[in-house]
């Protein structure tokens, strides 16, 4: 097992703590906070502990070195207001002169966010160097870096080697109490709905999904692939034919396990998607692309999944940004919600689905990882989850 900031006592200790504040900034505005408001319980635990925490975290992905519009300053900002009883401090470097000097001077009960750490061209390569660097920086590693614990790089693997004491905050844990232990050991049935624009990128999941689950609904744009290797007609729809092979094995698979593999019987189609004339229709018309899953389709995945006690969802049943495309995405999470499960939203583009739909308040676990959920659920070993249970031991 891992050991959290609750199982050792970090009181006045100095700590290095990797965030995953890689929050989607545009003309220097913030537009979505989530993985801020994330981090605060570990930070202010550390914070009323009255530890000198050097905080870190990449932002984008700059190519090498700095680049203003990758800055994590307007983060340090906005942790300032959120933090109103603790000073946060931030240096305009990752390891330089301007960090040290900060760190020299920090108090207890004080804040230091480093400059993205991706501003280092060692980071992402996973420089031992730059490691040596980071572990000046305090006496614990602590990471609630969910987002970012697929990734071996500098700051978030190498690092943590280097310190005796390494620890979860309370956000690593809850994501891996959900996607790890609790999906290892589901209460069953355990139903899987999937979506999203590529199957390519959803193979892995799909593959390890297919081994466990009492039950599969696929929508959004990856169901069309599928389609076309039943040899459907699926007009414009984007499809990803060199996946068709692959598509049939999985197919084949739920089949020799006997679990319901559902996949679209109707389609909201529209000539492009941004056009805002749209049809109901059992098959995808040539010159048409299929844009959401339609009612035939979501009464079928409701009457399946109602049976769950547990639920795990990655990616959209259409283009839910879109006022027409957004039903059947919105609808599925209004009834996901309702259930009486463990219901697990495997972060990306499901998060920002499932507030559309308004219902984030009654689903179990919504992860903050994009592809650190994905590999995690998918049943494979990611090197800073690895790494507190190596320390933990
Ligand atoms: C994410 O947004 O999924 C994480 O912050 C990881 O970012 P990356 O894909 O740029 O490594």
């Amino acid at each position: 097992m891992f050991k959290t900031i609750r199982d050792f006592d970090v009181s006045k200790k100095g700590i290095f703590l990797r965030l995953d504040l890689n929050v989607p900034i545009k003309e220097g505005k913030i537009k979505d906070d989530s993985r801020i408001t994330a981090a605060l319980p570990t930070i202010k635990f550390l914070l009323d502990k009255g530890c000198k925490v050097v905080a870190c975290s990449h932002l984008g992905r700059p190519k090498g070195g700095p680049s203003p519009e990758f800055s994590l300053s307007p983060v340090a900002k906005r942790l300032q207001e959120y933090l109103k009883e603790n000073k946060v401090l931030f240096s305009s470097d990752v390891v330089g002169e301007d960090a040290l000097k900060k760190y020299a001077d920090l108090k207890e009960g004080e804040l230091l966010l480093l400059e993205n750490v991706r501003f280092e061209v060692g980071e992402t390569k996973g420089d031992e160097e730059l490691a040596k660097k980071f572990r000046k920086f305090g006496e614990v590693y602590v990471t609630d870096a969910f987002g970012a614990l697929h990734r071996a790089h500098s700051s978030v693997y190498q690092t943590a080697k280097l310190f005796d004491v390494v620890l979860a905050g309370f956000l690593v844990e809850k994501e891996i109490l959900y996607l790890k232990e609790k999906l290892a050991n589901p209460e069953k049935p355990y139903f899987a709905i999937l979506g999203g624009a590529k199957v390519s990128d959803k193979i892995p999941i799909l593959k390890n999904l297919v081994e466990k689950v009492d039950g599969i609904a696929i929508g959004g744009a990856m169901a069309y692939t599928f389609l076309l290797a039943k040899g459907q007609k699926v007009g414009k729809s984007l499809v990803e034919p060199d996946m068709t092979e692959t598509c049939l094995s999985i197919m084949k698979r739920a089949e020799e396990r006997k679990i319901p593999f559902l996949l679209p019987i109707d389609h909201i189609i529209a000539k492009s998607i941004e056009d805002t004339e749209t049809e109901c229709s059992n098959e995808v018309k040539e010159d048409f692309g299929g844009f959401d899953i339609g009612q035939k389709t979501i009464e079928n995945f409701k009457k399946e999944i109602s049976k769950a006690k547990t639920i795990v969802w990655n990616g959209p049943m259409g283009v839910f940004e879109k006022e027409q495309f957004k039903k059947g995405t919105v609808e599925i999470a209004k009834f996901v919600a309702e259930l009486d499960a463990v219901k697990i939203i495997g972060g990306g583009d499901s998060v920002s689905a499932v507030k559309v739909a308004g219902v984030e308040d009654k689903i179990t676990h919504i992860s903050t990882g994009g592809g650190a959920s994905l590999e995690l659920i998918a049943g494979e070993k990611l090197p800073g989850v690895e790494i507190l249970y190596e320390k933990g031991e």
